[in-house]
This record gives C-alpha cells, sequence and structure tokens, in this order.
C-alpha cells in the first residue's frame, strides 16, 4: 500500500478557474497510462517469476500506479464533468494491451528490464514535477507533488533490485545504455499517444502522428532546464555512469536544446 490515498487529497480546494485546458488534455492521458500500472505489475511478476520478494514489491507498485490514473482521472472529472475516466480507461485498453504472459524481460535479462524500469520511473517522476510546478490549480499541484515523490522512490525502488541483479545477470555499461537509449526512444511509441487519442479525441479515427505530435508539444511545454539536468543525471545513474559529472552536464544540455527545438517545430505546425 502506497504513503497516500485519494482521501488525502484536498478536493475540496478545487478551483475551476485555475485549469489550464491544454494541461488537461495531457492529464487526462497521463490518468490512462497509469491504469495499466497493474498490467506492468503482472508482466514484471513474470519476468521474475522465481523471485517472490520481487513480485511482492512489484504488485504494491502497479497499485500506486493504479492509484495515480485514479488520481489524475478524478480531478479530470472535476475539471471537465464530461469526461468518463472509466470509459476513457475502457477506450484505451482496447486499443493497446500490454504483453501479460512473457516469462522473459523484452530487454533481454532481468538487469535490463530493472534499467528500463529506471528510465520510466525517472520519466514520470521528472514530469510530474514538471506538470506541478506549470499548474496553477491547487488540487492538481498537490496531486502532482504526491506522484512525483512516489516515482522518485519507485526509481529507488528498481534501482535497488537492479544493483542485486547486476551482480548475477553481468551486464555491462553500454549494454545498460543501450536498454536504456531504447527505452527513452519508445517513448514516441503508440502508448503515449493512444492514451491522448482515447482521453481526447476518441470520437475522430486513430492518426498516430498527429496524436503523438498534439500529446508532446503540449508535454514540452511544462519542462524547464532543471528538470532535464535532473532526468539526464538519473539516467547516468542507472546504466553506471557519473550523475554529476561533465558528460551529464554536456548531456542534459544537448537534450534541452533537442527538446526545444523539437518543441518550437510543433508549435509551428499547429499555429
Ligand atoms: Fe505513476
Ligand atoms: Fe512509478
Amino acid at each position: 500500500m502506497g504513503s497516500w490515498t485519494l482521501d488525502d487529497i484536498p478536493w475540496e480546494r478545487f478551483d475551476p478557474a485555475k485549469v489550464d485546458p491544454e494541461l488537461l488534455r495531457i492529464v487526462k492521458a497521463a490518468s490512462l497510462v497509469e491504469q495499466n500500472g497493474g498490467d506492468y505489475a503482472r508482466y514484471l511478476c513474470g519476468v521474475f517469476h522465481d523471485d517472490a520478494a520481487f513480485c511482492a514489491v512489484a504488485g504494491a507498485w502497479g497499485g500506486e500506479e493504479v492509484q495515480h490514473g485514479q488520481a489524475l482521472g478524478r480531478w479530470a472529472m472535476l475539471a471537465d464533468p464530461g469526461f468518463d475516466h472509466a470509459d476513457a480507461s475502457r477506450r484505451f485498453t482496447a486499443g493497446f494491451r500490454v504483453d501479460l504472459d512473457a516469462e522473459h524481460s523484452v530487454r533481454g535479462s532481468r538487469a535490463g528490464e530493472l534499467v528500463a524500469r529506471c528510465i520510466v520511473e525517472t520519466g514520470t517522476s521528472s514530469y510530474y514535477t514538471a506538470l506541478g510546478e506549470a499548474a496553477a490549480e491547487p488540487v492538481l499541484k498537490e496531486i502532482c507533488r504526491r506522484i512525483a515523490a512516489d516515482e522518485l522512490r519507485h526509481y529507488k525502488l528498481f534501482y535497488s533490485h537492479l544493483k542485486r541483479y547486476l551482480a548475477q545477470d553481468g551486464i555491462g555499461r553500454w549494454r545498460r545504455l543501450a536498454v536504456a537509449l531504447g527505452r527513452i526512444g519508445e517513448t514516441g511509441d503508440d502508448e503515449l499517444s493512444y492514451a491522448y487519442h482515447a482521453a481526447n479525441d476518441a470520437a475522430s479515427p486513430y492518426d498516430r502522428r498527429r496524436a503523438a505530435a498534439a500529446y508532446a508539444r503540449r508535454t514540452y511545454s511544462v519542462y524547464r532546464r532543471h528538470h532535464i539536468e535532473r532526468a539526464v543525471a538519473m539516467v547516468f545513474k542507472a546504466v553506471g555512469l557519473e550523475p554529476q559529472g561533465r558528460l551529464s552536464r554536456w548531456m542534459a544540455g544537448l537534450a534541452w536544446w533537442g527538446m526545444r527545438r523539437r518543441a518550437a517545430r510543433l508549435e509551428r505546425i499547429a499555429a
């Protein structure tokens, strides 16, 4: 069980005048992706089938991710009473499913799987930190603060198991880096864009490129340079590189420049 429940959120402080409709669209999408936590927990338990301690941890982790989806979904329904979170979740899972029956990690090894989990938690912890800072609506700010803290704790959790599995799987920095880059590259895959579509544009046919661009444009707008610096440091740590070194700072500068460039291009296309 997580460190908070939906009852801990100060729903009565909700201020409709402070809802940003652009952020509302990405919150709706996030509320659906988080709901997949239960499916991912089952997948992880399949990959780590003879590690009962890790399976228990993965189950609890999945429950926390599902709760993130419920908190964001409930907020989105307050902000837009026409939004039905349960309905949108059904649409999303009907179109996007995680492979539940895997017995081996799609990352090639258990250590590789844990590197990929660290990358996902890096992404979510920086995203909710940035989203919470960008939001003006007090309840959304509070939800993001709690979720960001959970995601950072999840990163630390998977990192601690990664250290354990590195000793037996023996994958080096290059292999870890390849897994990390592969997982970062998957950010452009169907899961996020389909969630954006299912949450916001379900009446029109799914156009992956359009949904991905619409999602990315709004998501990029919440990031600031310090979020990217922290995310790069966390990725470096997960792959076994010095998180605070010169290479990390240089990579953060490059990633920030690339993101600004892509954001500007998407803004031009949308204008
Ligand atoms: Fe989450
Ligand atoms: Fe998480």
